[in-house]
């Protein structure tokens, strides 16, 4: 009978012994986002807003036609002071993308549609005097036309994305109305390996005037400082 017992508690304390340890065993073996950075909501390079503490060195490169863009890089960079500036110019600055119902940016986006791969489907732009590869941060400023990124834009990031691998990727479109999500998918088409920001900043011509507000929260969200 003493045995009997004995052997019974031996073994009800085993069990309890198994019983505390399996849940580390099994946590261990089984969840793949022990490390505490997986995101399955997201693709593989993008980030959530705040995952990125560190920004480093920034560029802020931008293209304006009617100078929007170039209004909201002036409050990206009143809050970004050590951030430097890239601006994107077409060859031909007295062009008139205005002109015949907006005709030609129309026939440039068709172009760069058409052929996405082909370096002779985007429009010339001067060169540029900064290089990516020096930045850790690029906040990419663009207006968009015919629910695209704007061709200017496209030019230089067909050119430089691919050397904006693993940086960090901020997004920030103006547009009169319409949604970004076709200039978002340029993006990522043109720059394939980038950590994008979980969200874009669309600026539209109803907040247009609050700008720095919308700017300085976007900046806040994501982390984003200099
Ligand atoms: C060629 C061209 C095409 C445009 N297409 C659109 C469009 O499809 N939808 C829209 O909401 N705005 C469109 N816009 C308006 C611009 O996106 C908007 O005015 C933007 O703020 C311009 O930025 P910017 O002043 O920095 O050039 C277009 C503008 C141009 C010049």
């Amino acid at each position: 009978m003493k045995k009997t017992t004995s052997k019974n508690i031996l073994a009800t304390f085993a069990a309890l012994v198994l019983l505390f340890l399996f849940p580390f065993v099994s946590c261990e073996k089984g969840n793949p986002d022990n490390s505490g950075t997986g995101n399955q909501e997201n693709t593989e390079n993008d980030q959530k807003p705040g995952d990125n503490t560190d920004s480093g060195k920034i560029l802020i490169v931008y293209y304006s036609y009617t100078g929007h863009c170039g209004e909201i890089v002036t409050a990206l960079s009143s809050n970004l002071e050590k951030a430097d500036i890239l601006r994107i110019r077409e060859v031909d600055e007295d062009v008139d993308y205005n002109a015949n119902g907006y005709k030609l940016g129309s026939d440039l986006i068709s172009a760069i549609k058409k052929a996405p791969g082909q370096a002779s489907s985007y429009p010339v732009i001067k060169e540029v005097d900064k290089k990516a590869e020096d930045y850790d941060t690029i906040i990419v400023v663009t207006p968009l036309w015919h629910s695209q990124m704007a061709a200017i834009m496209q030019t230089y990031l067909f050119q430089n994305g691919g050397k904006m691998k693993g940086k960090n990727i901020g997004l920030v479109v103006s547009s009169a109305s319409s949604g970004i999500s076709g200039v978002e998918s340029d993006a990522k088409r043109l720059i394939p390996d980038g950590k994008f920001y979980g969200t874009s900043l669309w600026i539209n011509s109803s907040n247009h005037a609050k700008r720095a507000s919308l700017v300085k929260e976007w900046l806040e969200k994501n982390k984003i400082k200099s």
